[in-house]
């Protein structure tokens, strides 16, 4: 990085020569870099410290609940009917989709062409990487949920209804159900099979219905307690699904080597150059930083939305980010309120968390958020339709870590090159009318060269870590089971009836 030429650099060749120069020791320990700029660059060191308290679930680094969510992770044989076609298969189908089959690439991100996860159904959105999941405060793109508890509790619908899982359990992962919820065992009548059975309470599927007003369905119909035990079912599955993601992790990448152990043999004289960028002249680290290279706040970066479904040319309604998820976060609240045990709440604030005071407190402040970010409300709800430019469009910022793999980008997963998101942040955001609302302040056109782009990739390929499997593999200490193996039970025997029924 010492034989920099281009105009862009000679604000740091400044630097080497006046600090390094005569101060080589010290220059030797930041690897040619100021000190400000190795704060910079310390501040982002992966995976840094431990892993982030969880905030709900007590249970949360309880390897045995781990090892339970990574078991059902994997089975296929939950799935009711396939109701879109698409990759995963045709409209009828059954027991055709896990987490896996969506989160299946090694970075668990859906290894299959185009961004768009397919399981029962379409998602609009891109599947992130399922790693290093445990540092963001907001769970999803829009930061829908406020943690992986919350999201757990809801996530299996896109294999089968709550009801429908819960008879899944019982039928296949009974003891080991009861073995890690040993307060909370399944319901024995949700083994039960015979329609003239009185005490068979339990439908073969469904759940809550949509809203108040609608009116009730198979969920509602059932006693009391076998709606209080499908819900604790939902809770304690939240569980599961945040103690499994919780472990994996990707450690050892080569920027990881690069600033905790100062090997600075790790990185190339172009991704220095392209990390001299990151934290100067591209300011990159303005968002992205801290020890997953994420500041877990929301920005409109200007990222193109998706306007057609790929697969189906269906019109999508654009995706307004974190103001789009506003009202749903709040309707939470008012429940909270009218009722703190309300029984189909599963956030942070309600009975099943472990720290309802924070989960209020959070909750709380997005009610301040919507005070202060409000520009239109409905005169007859008070509901926010329009919000400002600080949540019109704005995503959670991602993590960095691994993003050379984990592509394609952004929450629409329509930029399908590190290259192109770069030259996308360099042009100030994708060109008007190709996303909702205004663009962050921070971003602006960064004038960066040809080569400078390239740099900032090559920087960008550095922060790839290990996966579990390359961890066992690689035999690092510490490693002592390999969570992305598939530990779930062998496949049910075909159902008696194997008839499949078309849904329109
Ligand atoms: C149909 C495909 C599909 C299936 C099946 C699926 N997911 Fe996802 N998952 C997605 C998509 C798409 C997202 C990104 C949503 C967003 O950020 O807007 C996601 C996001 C997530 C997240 C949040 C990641 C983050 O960055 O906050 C977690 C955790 C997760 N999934 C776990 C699971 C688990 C556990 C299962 C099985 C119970 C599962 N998923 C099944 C498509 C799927
Ligand atoms: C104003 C804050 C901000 C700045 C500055 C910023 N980013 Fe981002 N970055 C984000 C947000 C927010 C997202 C997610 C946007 C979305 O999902 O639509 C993101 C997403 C990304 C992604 C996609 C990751 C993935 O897995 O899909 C990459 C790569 C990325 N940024 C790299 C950069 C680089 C390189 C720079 C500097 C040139 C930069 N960012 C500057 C906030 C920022």
């Amino acid at each position: 990085m010492l034989n920099e030429t281009r105009s862009s650099s000679r604000l740091r060749i400044g630097f080497l020569i006046l600090v390094c120069g005569p101060a080589l020791a010290a220059c030797n320990e930041t690897d040619g870099f100021t000190a400000d700029q190795w704060a910079a660059i310390e501040a982002m060191e992966p995976l840094k410290g431990p892993i982030p308290a969880d905030k709900y679930n007590n249970r949360g680094d309880d390897q045995e609940l781990a090892k339970f969510g990574q078991m059902i992770y994997f089975d296929k044989d939950v799935a009711e009917a396939i109701t879109v076609p698409g990759p995963s298969g045709n409209v009828g189908d059954i027991r055709k989709v896990s987490c896996f089959t969506c989160h299946g690439g090694a970075y668990l991100t859906d290894a299959r062409p185009f961004p768009i996860s397919h399981g029962r159904s379409w998602i609009n959105t891109n599947t992130g990487p399922l790693t290093n999941l445990a540092w963001y405060d907001w769970t999803t793109s829009s930061g829908r949920f406020d943690s992986m508890v919350e999201h757990g509790t809801t996530v299996w619908s896109t294999s089968a209804t709550p009801i429908a899982q819960a008879r899944f359990l019982y039928l296949k992962y009974k003891d080991e159900y009861n073995a890690v919820f040993p307060d909370t065992q399944l319901d024995p009548r949700l083994g039960l099979t015979d329609p003239t059975d009185p005490n068979n309470v339990y439908p073969t599927t469904g759940g809550p219905k949509s809203s108040a007003a609608a009116p009730d369905g198979p969920f509602e119909k059932m006693p009391q307690d076998a709606q209080d035990q499908i819900n604790q079912i939902r809770a304690n599955l939240g569980r599961a699904f945040d103690a499994y993601p919780r472990q994996i992790l990707t450690p050892e990448s080569p920027f990881q080597k690069y600033v905790r152990d100062r090997d600075f043999s790790q990185l190339s004289d172009k991704a220095k150059r392209g990390l001299a960028l990151f934290v100067g002249k591209a300011a990159c680290n303005e968002c992205h930083s801290g020890p997953t290279l994420q500041d877990n706040k929301f920005h409109n970066v200007g990222a193109p939305g998706l306007t057609v479904q790929p697969y189906t040319n269906a019109t999508i309604a654009p995706n307004r980010g974190r103001a789009g998820v506003m009202q749903a976060i709040l309707t939470n609240l008012t429940t909270l309120q009218a009722n703190p045990n309300a029984p189909l709440v599963f956030n942070g604030a309600s009975k099943y968390s472990d720290n309802p005071t924070l989960g209020m407190q959070r909750l709380l402040d997005v009610q301040q958020q919507d005070a202060d970010h409000c520009v239109t409300r409905d005169p007859n709800t008070n509901a926010c339709t329009l919000y400002d430019q600080t949540l019109e469009g704005a995503f959670r910022t991602l993590s960095l870590l691994n993003c050379a793999q984990s592509g394609p980008y952004f929450h629409s997963g329509t930029v399908n090159t590190l290259e192109e998101v770069v030259r996308q942040y360099n042009a100030g955001g994708a060109p008007a009318g190709m996303y909702v609302g205004t663009v962050d302040p921070k971003i602006r056109p960064l004038l960066l060269t040809e080569e400078e782009i390239s740099e900032l990739v090559e920087f960008l390929g550095t922060l790839t870590g290990l996966t579990p499997t390359q961890q066992a593999k690689a035999d690092l200490s510490g490693m002592t089971w390999d969570w992305d193996k598939d530990t779930s039970k062998p496949p049910l025997p075909p159902p008696a009836s194997m008839t499949t029924t078309t849904t329109k």
